[in-house]
């Protein structure tokens, strides 16, 4: 018997708008990220300009069947991607729904069984349509629950034979800093206040369990996740003033998985809301929806921890894609300057479980670097990432410890598990993938795809089940 349970989901992930390219095609209509030509933390243009490379991202539209062969090779149990809900519904108000954006993940969909591939799907990964944006401010505004409803309600219809397992907001946490890319609020952040941001969580998250109630009422067997982005706090010193520091960070982090799992806002929100001026205009009914329809797992995406302190200014600061926090003098950094810390990630399994006691399920987790296309010993192109590969042993090696441990995790997927356009900047250069994309950052490069040290590696891992790691 080995350490991974027989059935762990052992896979890759990406999203629509960072791989399918395609953004104008068979109907789709403008999501936000196709005015984003700098990324997620840049600014937004008026319309699309021919120098953001998620407009092309990898031809994942056209080329998924090569792709999906590729990680079949690697034994992939899963693959997470998520829909792109400007292609079902263009606007994202219309009645109808466009059927060329349904089929394409009809297609999609039965490639992946073909070859036993569990598809994951997120409901909504940084991707709202533009319109919604524009017209209605994004989630700020309330009737967004209901345009939701409608997609979630289509696609877990159109799908429900063909996707089990469904994750409502990617990184739902990621609106307090990410309010266009995260929540399709077209306003600018230094315009919003707190509150302003609260309340658009609270109605991300009661839609969340509205989608949730629904997807059970629809497929009693979908599994429901939130998706959270996870980041353990240390504390800079052993000075109680800065372990409370990393204290409080964790909570206003956990808030969100609090309400997804036991469905109330915490105790300890009461006080920051009061001391921020927050008050959160629930209606009737999102109590109860928050309380009776949790989420049947809770996923995250890992990437690193932060390090926190009481006084921040006596430090120097770290660097995220989107938190930082401060430098930790005990971590090494990527070539983006994120610190690598494997060990948090058996922290964060430990500590969610400890928390909630429901299956975890790592979505996200990878190393962005620069890599170099060589050629390889037997003749074929390759990238030689052994920094990738020690990367994911030493996570997966914590992964491990986790479940020892005693911790439930259904799965790990890689992140960009093929090179995909980077969320936070909009490159192609911050490669992440386990196979390597020919497009580079001026947009030149003929898209072909190769496969890295890595893949192999990765290959074997699955195929032992987590014990060759
Ligand atoms: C997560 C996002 O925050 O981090 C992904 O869910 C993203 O969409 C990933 O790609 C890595 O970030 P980046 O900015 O390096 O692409």
């Amino acid at each position: 018997m080995g350490v991974f349970p027989e059935n762990f989901l052992w896979g890759g992930a990406l999203a629509a708008n960072q791989v399918e390219g395609a953004y104008n095609v068979d109907g789709k209509g403008l999501s936000v990220q196709d005015v984003l030509p700098n990324g997620g933390l840049g600014a937004w243009t008026e319309s699309p300009t021919p120098d953001n490379l998620k407009l092309d991202g990898i031809d994942f539209y056209h080329r998924y069947k090569e792709d999906i062969a590729l990680m079949a090779e690697m034994g992939f149990k899963v693959f997470r991607t998520s829909i792109s809900w400007s292609r079902i519904f263009p606007n994202g108000d219309e009645e109808t729904p466009n059927e060329a954006g349904l089929q394409f993940y009809d297609d999609l969909f039965d490639e992946l069984h073909k070859y036993g591939i569990e598809p994951l799907v997120t409901l909504s990964h940084y991707e709202t349509p533009l319109y919604l944006a524009r017209q209605y401010h994004g989630w700020i505004n309330r009737d967004m629950i209901g345009l939701f409803e409608k997609y979630a309600r289509t696609v877990f219809e159109r799908y429900k034979h063909k996707v089990r397992y469904w994750l409502t907001f990617n990184e739902v946490n990621s609106v307090l800093e990410l309010p266009f890319t995260s929540g399709g609020i077209d306003i600018p952040k230094e315009q919003l206040t707190k509150q302003d941001l609260y309340q658009a969580i609270h109605h991300e998250l009661v839609a969340s369990s509205l989608v949730t109630k629904l997807a059970h009422e629809i497929n009693p067997d979908f599994k429901v996740g939130c998706m959270v982005l996870a980041m353990p706090a240390y504390p800079m010193t052993s000075d109680p003033k800065d372990v409370l520091a990393a204290h409080q960070f964790e909570n206003l982090n956990y808030l969100f998985s609090d309400i997804h799992v036991r469905g109330e806002y915490p105790k300890y929100a009461n006080r920051f809301f009061k001391e921020h001026g927050i008050e959160i205009q629930f209606e009737e009914g999102d109590a109860e929806l928050l309380k009776n329809y949790p989420v049947d797992f809770l996923s995250f995406s890992y990437y690193m921890s932060i390090t926190e302190a009481f006084d921040k200014s006596k430090y120097a600061s770290g660097r995220g894609n989107i938190l930082g926090g401060l430098s930790n003098p005990f971590l090494e950094a990527s070539d983006w300057g994120w610190q690598i810390d494997p060990i948090g990630l058996r922290l964060v399994l430990n500590r969610y479980y400890d928390r909630y006691q429901i299956p975890l399920f790592i979505v996200e987790n990878g190393l962005g670097a620069k890599d170099e296309l060589v050629v390889g010993a037997d003749g074929t192109m390759t990238v030689l990432d052994d920094y990738r590969i020690d990367y994911m042993h030493k996570h997966l090696a914590q992964v491990k410890e986790a479940i020892l441990d005693g911790v439930e995790i259904m799965g790990y997927t890689s992140w960009g598990c093929i090179d995909c356009v980077s969320m936070s900047t909009a490159e192609m250069s911050k490669r992440y993938g386990l196979i390597y994309v020919n497009r580079h950052d001026d947009g030149s490069g003929d898209l072909e795809r190769y496969r890295k040290k890595s893949f192999f590696w990765y290959r074997d891992v699955i195929a032992s089940n987590g014990e060759n790691l």
